[in-house]
């Protein structure tokens, strides 16, 4: 959205679609895009809706196939929106992808992340006033409602303002990340505005707006306050110059224009009029922030883009020794053998206190809890419960104020973990966040954290975060036991591990052809077993997650010491198997499952130790990997998965960064 900064339509059409194509690892089933603008010439006034079925790719291809648009054209002031669509509800076609509009003459039209609960209610009502919708979606209902509202209002100079907070009364809303253009609103979902000028700006710090009472007393406040708008209430450029705003979902839609932002919080209304944005809020919370301030993004737009590598979880897969040397950099001095976490050292003695520890997570991030789950136990000698999030919550689990809950999320907005923060808020349990995404929900609303800093996670199926992840949770632990006596030897032993960590997984980086050549083998199967135990049960159960996610073979990660009790039925000549065997105190268990699985010519493909000449006489291949600590090892065994799930989807024809009906970020429960 842009003030005095003049642009042609095709101008404007690129960024939006240069933003979605930064996002698509958000959605990429179908997208959209709406325009509106303003010169002296143009004087009917109309927003312009494109949409299509299918990547972004695809929508920019029908950009260009629309006569109807004279892409020279150009506009002093203009908004675009634009949207790419995991589908929710109804299928992914053009229809059902947003921007949705209120009626055929695209008077109102609204972009949305989240669920609507009670868009059906909403829907009969409307159906029966009349409004006639054309797609399945949950986001058309905010659309005709605006319409609804807008053709019911009682003053004719009701501000659009007005509109979209009484609209955002009626609705049931999980999650919505940013609607309608110009007055983008957020619950749930994040919201962010990049801000940028070639000149001074009249402030760093917004003041929050309020309105003193209920909107439906108070009509046209909003443009009594507008009138009010000074330089020490909204943000625009000096001396009225030119100032653009750049509303997304995530900062790799903007990093490219700008690197200042403000986020949004809960229940924020944001409002540009006339090249002033100004940020308010219906009612005001004790709680409340009083102001939101312009903040500087370190994201390099380097950071976001393939380079060399032929998709982002390969670029992502081989970061790892940057990553992990970066999780760690400032923390971990090697020299005193100490690791100081500085967003959780207020909050030490209070977790020291505690009664038990509870890691919650999704998917990747859940199974960087289960990694860690036996080192934390030993390092803090607390109880460790390790959930997933949605099931946590399903069971109405009992959480107390003497339990620390910590939640794991590489984007921060999952909305399951995050519905599981509010949860242990609300029974007053202290929260931790352990995410990659400054600014986000889980890391703004935990009471303390750690950011992962393994850089933007851009593949869907997430490997670097992972690592970076469980080296976070292995380094609170270490800071929980800095004093005590009977646990010093372990710590020097881990924080040794850590230090060679980089070096060694560049030495399992380097098994990277042989692989591929593994890959070669098994690309045609159906199935593939990924058995272990110990510390490495959690690298089979994230490695059957990776070759799921992105090959869609059918993978399951078993526990080894289970084996007997079912999975063992599923072995024998045909049946691929690989088998994690490390140098670790399940060593000799884990010999016992091999026995049964080549007493039943089961074929094993084991991942073991350097040293092990034991395993490898059983197996039918082995990839051989360098040892570390017990309780390190993970990080090294996991590896091999992320190459092999990596390969096998490349072999079998698979777009890696964009596997089939799944999302990053999942902002829906
Ligand atoms: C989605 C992604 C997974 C990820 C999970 C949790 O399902 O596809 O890769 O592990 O969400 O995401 P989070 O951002 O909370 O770590």
């Amino acid at each position: 959205m842009n003030y005095r900064v003049p642009r042609t339509r095709k101008e404007i059409f690129e960024t939006l679609i240069k933003g979605l194509q930064r996002l698509e690892y958000r959605g990429y089933d179908s997208a959209g895009v709406a325009i509106d603008g303003n010169n002296n010439e143009v004087k009917e006034r109309h927003i312009q809706l494109v949409k299509k079925r299918g990547n972004v790719k695809a929508l920019d291809e029908e950009l260009y196939k629309q006569d109807s648009m004279d892409l020279k054209v150009e506009f002093e002031t203009h908004f675009g929106i634009a949207h790419t669509r995991w589908a929710t509800h109804g299928v992914p076609n053009a229809v059902n992808s947003h921007p949705q509009r209120s009626d055929k003459g695209n008077e109102f039209v609204v972009i949305h992340n989240g669920i609507i609960t009670n868009y059906k209610d909403l829907r009969k009502f409307l159906e029966s006033k009349g409004y006639e919708f054309e797609s399945e979606t949950d986001t058309e209902t905010i659309a005709k409602l605006i319409k609804y509202v807008f053709d019911n209002r009682e003053t004719e100079d009701i501000t659009f303002s007005t509109l979209v907070e009484r609209v955002i009364q009626q609705l049931g809303v999980k999650a919505i990340g940013n609607s309608v253009p110009s007055y983008p609103y957020r619950r749930g979902s994040p919201l962010l505005i990049g801000v940028r000028s070639k000149y001074k700006l009249s402030t760093e710090q917004i003041p929050v707006l309020y309105r003193t009472r209920n909107i439906e007393n108070v009509k046209n406040i909003c443009k009594t306050r507008m009138k009010r708008l000074d330089s020490s209430t909204c943000l625009h450029a000096v001396g009225d110059k030119a100032v653009e705003f750049f509303f997304a979902s995530d900062a790799s839609a903007i990093i490219e224009h700008t690197n200042r932002v403000i986020f949004l919080e809960d229940d924020d209304i944001a409002a540009v009029a006339d090249g002033k944005l100004s940020i308010h809020r219906v009612k005001r919370l004790a709680s409340d922030d009083p102001s939101r301030a312009i903040q500087t993004l370190q994201m390099e737009l380097q950071q976001i883009m393939k380079g060399n590598f032929s998709a982002f979880m390969q670029k992502e897969i081989f970061e790892q020794p940057e990553s992990v040397f970066n999780t760690m950099r400032g923390r971990v001095n090697f020299e005193t053998n100490t690791v100081l976490l500085g967003g959780l050292k207020d909050h030490l003695k209070e977790i020291r206190r505690c009664r038990r520890l509870i890691v919650i997570g999704c998917g990747t991030s859940y199974h960087a809890a289960v990694a860690t789950r036996q080192v934390l136990e030993e390092l803090t000698e607390l109880p460790v419960m390790v959930e997933l999030a949605s099931d946590f919550l399903d069971r109405n689990t009992p959480v107390f104020r003497d339990d620390v809950c910590f939640f794991i999320s590489q984007s921060g907005e999952t909305a399951d973990t995050l519905l599981a923060l509010r949860y242990c808020k609300d029974r007053r349990a202290l929260t931790v966040g352990v995410t990659n995404t400054v600014g986000s929900s889980i890391s703004r609303e935990t009471d303390c954290g750690v950011h992962i800093n393994a850089g933007p996670e851009i593949g869907v199926a997430s490997t670097k975060a992972y690592t970076s992840q469980f080296i976070s949770l292995v380094m609170f632990g270490l800071m929980m036991s800095e004093d005590r006596i009977s646990l010093q030897n372990r710590r020097r032993e881990i924080i040794h591990g850590l230090k060679s960590l980089p070096e060694l997984i560049k030495e399992v980086l380097s098994l990277d052809e042989k692989i591929h050549d593994l890959a070669l083998e098994l690309y045609t199967q159906r199935s593939l077993l990924v058995m272990g135990r110990g510390y490495n049960y959690a690298t089979c159960l994230e490695g059957a997650l990776k070759i799921k996610e992105i090959t869609y073979m059918h993978s399951e990660g078993i526990l080894a010491g289970e084996l007997k009790h079912g999975p063992l039925a599923l072995i024998d000549k045909q049946m691929p198997v690989i088998m994690v065997i490390m140098k670790d105190p399940c060593f000799a268990k884990c010999q016992n499952a091999l026995q049964q699985v080549t007493a039943r010519q089961g074929r094993p493909i084991i991942l073991c130790s350097k040293d092990d000449t034991e395993s490898s006489k059983f197996a039918y291949k082995t990839i051989e990997l360098p040892h570390t600590v017990d309780c390190l090892q993970g990080i090294l065994s996991v590896i091999p998965l992320q190459l092999l799930s990596f390969h096998l989807a490349v072999l079998r024809g698979y777009d890696v960064d964009f596997p089939r009906n799944l999302a990053k970020s999942v902002t829906v429960e």
